[in-house]
């Protein structure tokens, strides 16, 4: 049978639930949320056994492949995909020159003795963890990945201290 629910106006069959369905409903709802507790804890432990999980900056562009397949295969062939030392030639000579070798931590710019700034543009995520070695992560070696631009958190200008032009990403 069919009525319309006074309090919102709604057409749906009456719900008339007697009180042992109702306890056997909340022993269910119980027993669904110890699950999704369980699911919970579960994500919990794996993601601790897996550092990679978890974090924005190292989820790799085969995450958006399943949906984005087009996109993906655009990206894969461009120069953002291969802006790293380990994957340019012409970047890895210059870089070597500048900087050294692209598979050592700890490097600094010669000329600055900074961390190299090449990182914040060819190489965003490993200067988003102020790390010079690029082999240590496939997010390091993927260069310009998806969630790069597109994980936006806040905008903090292009502007640096004291005014200066602020350039590439940083973390
Ligand atoms: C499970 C499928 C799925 C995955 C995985 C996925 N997306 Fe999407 N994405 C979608 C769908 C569906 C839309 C379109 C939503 C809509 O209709 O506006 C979308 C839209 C977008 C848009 C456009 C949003 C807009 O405002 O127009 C961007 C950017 C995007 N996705 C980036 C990503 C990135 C980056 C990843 C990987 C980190 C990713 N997506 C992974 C399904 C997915
Ligand atoms: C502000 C961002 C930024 C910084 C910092 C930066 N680059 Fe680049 N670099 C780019 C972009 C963008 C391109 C691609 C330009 C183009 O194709 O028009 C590029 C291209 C290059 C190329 C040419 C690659 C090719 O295959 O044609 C070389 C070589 C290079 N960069 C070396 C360096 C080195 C070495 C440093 C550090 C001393 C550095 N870049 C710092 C953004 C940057
Ligand atoms: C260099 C920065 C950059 C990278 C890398 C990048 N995107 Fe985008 N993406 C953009 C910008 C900017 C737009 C908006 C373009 C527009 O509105 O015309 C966009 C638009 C999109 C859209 C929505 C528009 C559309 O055509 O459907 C999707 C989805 C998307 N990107 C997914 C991805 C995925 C997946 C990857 C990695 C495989 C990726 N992007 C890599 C900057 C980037």
């Amino acid at each position: 049978m069919m009525s319309r629910d006074p309090a919102t106006g709604q057409v749906g069959a009456r719900r008339t639930v007697s009180p042992g369905v109702r306890s056997v409903l909340r022993r269910m709802r119980w027993n669904a949320g110890l699950w999704v507790f369980f699911a919970w804890i579960t994500t919990i432990a794996t993601a601790g056994a897996d550092a990679e999980i978890g974090r924005l900056h190292d989820v790799r562009p085969e995450a958006c492949k399943q949906c984005h397949e087009a996109i993906y295969h655009q990206w894969k062939g461009s120069m953002h995909a291969n802006s790293t030392a380990l994957k340019d030639p012409i970047h890895a000579a210059f870089y070597e020159q500048e900087v050294g070798d692209p598979r050592a931590e700890g490097m600094k710019h010669k000329r600055s003795g900074t961390y190299p700034i090449c990182l914040k543009c060819h190489a965003p995520v490993a200067a988003m963890d102020r790390s010079t070695k690029l082999d240590a992560k496939e997010s390091y070696a993927n260069g310009v990945g998806c969630v790069t631009c597109h994980s936006f958190k806040a905008y903090k200008g292009t502007e640096g201290p004291a005014g200066k032009l602020q350039l590439g990403i940083d973390a």
